[in-house]
């Protein structure tokens, strides 16, 4: 696979991994149009920090967990003037730049540097999405190139689903004789697990499109009157239908498997050919392991096709809805803000929206990591409100207007603002807090034993400590897969695994894993009592 070069990538390509690990300090909740000092714990963030360290941060609790992220990042126009800092010249990042790249930064294009800093936050994003997970990533020519190939690199080829075309505005200056009305949504799945959710809209007829090409719904019949059973024999297979669950709309339920008392059905024969399905078994089980319908046509054949969600609509890869334009976005924002023009192009909600639509469920998790003015989290709260879903969100945004201008646009969503209906809602601010490490590798004590506790089980397990019922010593943290964990740890004195602490643990497990300063069991006895001991600072993973 092509693979794309620049100055200073051999020193970011691994660069996620060197990020100190920083905690979460919350600054306050917000929870029934109130603010206060206490953590919401409702599951809603905003972290006010660099991306680069806040995503490293939310690492222990939600690897492997966001089901969407939206991330709309500077598209590198070369505009210094913007409030946004849509530039990677930004004092901010070029600090950085000169921190990780070193000497070398000083000759880098906006180009170079622009890769520089994306890379790292892509490689920690992908980390972070879910097997069946999506990313939409908005962007225009300046850097359109570069990222679809760092994309295609960090995220797979085989993982793009669409590079979807945005009509963001209609009225354009030409520019190089051509007036640019577009700009991007790069869209990737994290694995073959991810499903769009796509419309099947009874009011329409069905046609043999399917919806990310602009249609309703995939008919599996193969229309290419060329293709018949004798010339394509491994497109000749049986379908079962569920004669006993029929939906309001006719639809079988249907299976590619044989079931007890279904009825099995091959392609349909049609003016004297038969016909064969559109893909090969193989193929036909990795599309359709769900949500897969058969409706009796008119004249009584079985037409399978894939039912899609009730309540989005049909899309197809260039988005032209008046609602998705920039236009849309700052008349939105400017309505939360006196009518004042605050930022420049904001995101239309209606656009996030969109995307949560194609790829959340009702209980998933939504990251936005290039925050600005709070839409992603507008878009949340709306669709939770329109579908009666429980959606998260978790933004960050660098700059110091994550307060006062992300933060409280979300304020004013939640509760309502001039004539617009609040969607309820709560969540916590957070800022960037101590690195868990320090310079010299020993344990940052000021960050608080508790957020350490956090850190090492995370580090064990890949789970995110929950409080313990268990009646054990205070070193306990938590059994898992039969494995009870202690961490044994005195911010000011040295501690000891020894018979003593022993003696003091009431967990029983077929393992246990135990962190001290010191160790004074032998190897014998922890090898016949199952007992591995991890040494402090020492052994503690890091990542
Ligand atoms: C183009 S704006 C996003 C606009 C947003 N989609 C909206 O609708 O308001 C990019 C944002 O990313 C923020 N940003 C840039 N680099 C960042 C970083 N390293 N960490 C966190 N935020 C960053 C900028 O401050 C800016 O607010």
């Amino acid at each position: 696979m092509p693979t794309l070069h620049w100055i200073g990538k051999d020193k970011v390509i691994n660069h996620h991994m060197d990020v100190p690990f920083r905690v979460l300090e919350h600054s306050y909740g917000f929870d029934n149009g109130t603010q206060s000092e206490t953590e919401t714990k409702s599951g809603n963030k905003i972290i006010h920090g660099d991306n680069l360290e806040a995503l490293k941060s939310l690492l222990p609790e939600y690897e492997g967990k966001i089901k969407c992220i939206y991330i709309d990042p500077p598209y590198n126009t070369g505009n210094e003037n913007w409030v946004y800092n849509d530039n990677v010249n930004y004092p901010k990042i070029k600090k950085w730049l000169g921190q990780v790249v070193g000497k070398e930064a000083e000759d880098l294009t906006r180009h170079d540097k622009w890769l520089c800093m994306m890379y790292p936050r892509l490689k920690l994003l992908h980390k972070l999405l879910s097997d069946d997970g999506a990313i939409f990533i908005s962007i225009d020519d300046n850097e359109q190139a570069n990222l679809k190939l760092i994309c295609d690199e960090i995220f797979g080829r085989n993982n793009f689903v669409s590079e979807i075309i945005v009509e963001n505005d209609s009225r354009a200056r030409p520019y190089n004789s051509v007036a640019i009305t577009h700009e991007y949504l790069m869209f990737y799945k994290k694995s073959d697990k991810f499903i769009a959710n796509i419309l099947y809209n009874p009011e329409k007829n069905f046609s043999n499109k399917d919806c990310l090409g602009g249609f309703d719904l995939y008919e599996l019949r193969n229309r290419n009157s060329d293709f018949n059973i004798d010339n394509r024999p491994n497109l000749y297979y049986p379908f079962w239908v569920n004669p006993d669950n029929k939906d309001e709309n006719d639809l079988y339920e249907l299976s590619l498997t044989e079931k007890d008392g279904w009825i099995k059905f091959y392609p349909q024969e049609s003016k004297g050919i038969k016909t064969v399905w559109r893909w090969g078994k193989e193929k036909a089980l990795k599309n359709l392991n769900i949500n897969i319908f058969g409706k009796k046509s008119n004249i009584g054949f079985w037409q399978v096709v894939k039912k899609y969600r009730e309540d989005s609509y049909s899309l197809n890869s260039v988005w032209t809805s008046s609602e998705f334009k920039s236009d849309r976005g700052t008349l939105t924002l400017k309505s939360f803000f006196e009518n004042k023009r605050i930022f420049s192009f904001p995101k239309s909600y209606e656009l996030i929206q969109q995307c949560l639509i194609l790829s959340s469920d009702k209980n998933s998790i939504i990251l936005d990591s290039f925050s600005g003015s709070g839409t992603s989290a507008h878009a949340v709260l709306n669709l939770n409100k329109r579908d009666g879903g429980n959606r998260k969100f978790i933004l960050i945004e660098m700059e110091d207007y994550s307060n006062t201008i992300t933060a409280e646009r979300v304020k004013r969503v939640i509760n309502g603002y001039s004539s617009i209906e609040g969607t309820g809602g709560s969540f916590d601010f957070y800022e960037l807090g101590e690195q868990l490490f320090k310079d010299d590798g020993n344990l940052n004590e000021i960050v608080g034993v508790e957020k350490i506790r956090n850190y090492i089980f995370y580090t064990e397990t890949k789970k995110p400590l929950s409080e313990s019922k268990h009646k054990d010593n205070k070193y306990f943290l938590n059994k898992y897969n039969d494995t009870a964990y202690y961490f044994n740890y005195e911010a000011d004195k040295v501690t000891t695994l020894n018979h003593d602490f022993l003696s003091a643990i009431k967990t029983k497990a077929e393992q246990y894993v135990i962190y001290a300063d010191k160790c004074l069991l032998t190897k014998e006895f922890m090898t016949k009592k199952n007992i591995i001991f991890k040494k402090i600072p020492r052994d503690i993973t890091r990542f």
